[in-house]
């Protein structure tokens, strides 16, 4: 029997079309590492690699999640990223780190990266964290220190300090630039700034709610 009659050309197509598992994260480095120059003109899918005899020790180090960022804000939360934009020795690598610190009482706001799956341990405090399926399940638990968690990629998380003490909490992805859509900002902070008719079609509800919402976020 002939290739084509076992594989007719439309299943052929399809086959060829479908989305291969192995690409669900960041593609594998075609080398052992590639410094990012950020600063180069050319722009690809990643970031151009330093020349070789340019790279040094420094290239593989960075100390950016050795201190938490300020939590003197509305959410009462900061999350510094240790993604290629800040550690450029990630670059192709698929992988990168966050540091969370909430206040009591205050929460990571929910979000999800379009890029990347989440995991997470907590390192001090207690904390309630949950995320929502693409089905509207609710899932969420909490956690205390040594505790992990995992978020599939793409959806919707938070993570909420629930104790008397600040909390800490360092992040995994699998991504070197996973990306992040905080639902608040997108949609009352954006610019320029998503129509009234959709926002109140959207939620059910008066401009005057928008407007209130927007007024928080810059909106
Ligand atoms: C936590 O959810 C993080 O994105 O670091
Ligand atoms: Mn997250």
């Amino acid at each position: 029997m002939s290739s084509s009659m076992a594989f007719p050309p439309l299943i052929l197509l399809l086959i060829l079309l479908s989305p291969s598992p192995s690409l669900s994260s960041d593609p594998d480095p075609l080398q052992d590492f590639g410094i990012a120059d950020l600063q180069s003109a050319s722009s690809i899918n990643g970031f151009p690699c330093k020349a070789a005899p340019n790279v040094t020790s420094e290239d593989f180090f960075f100390s950016g999640l050795a201190r938490g960022g300020n939590t003197n804000n509305t959410f009462g939360s900061s999350v510094v990223q240790g993604n290629v934009l800040s550690f450029p020795g990630l670059n192709t690598l698929g992988i990168s780190m966050n540091r969370v610190d909430i206040a009591p009482g205050g929460i990571n706001p929910p979000h999800l990266h379009p890029r990347a799956t989440e995991s997470g341990v907590v390192v001090r405090g207690k904390l309630l964290v949950g995320m929502i399926t693409s089905g509207n399940v609710f899932y969420s638990k909490n956690l205390t220190e040594g505790e992990m968690f995992v978020i599939p990629r793409g959806l919707v998380h938070f993570q909420m300090n629930v104790g008397n003490e600040s909390a800490l909490i360092l992040t995994a992805f699998n991504s070197h630039l996973p990306g992040a859509v905080v639902i608040p900002f997108t949609l009352f902070g954006s610019r320029p700034s998503v129509p009234d008719e959709v926002l109140t079609k959207a939620f059910q509800v008066d401009k005057s709610v928008v407007d209130g919402i927007k007024s928080n976020f810059g909106g």
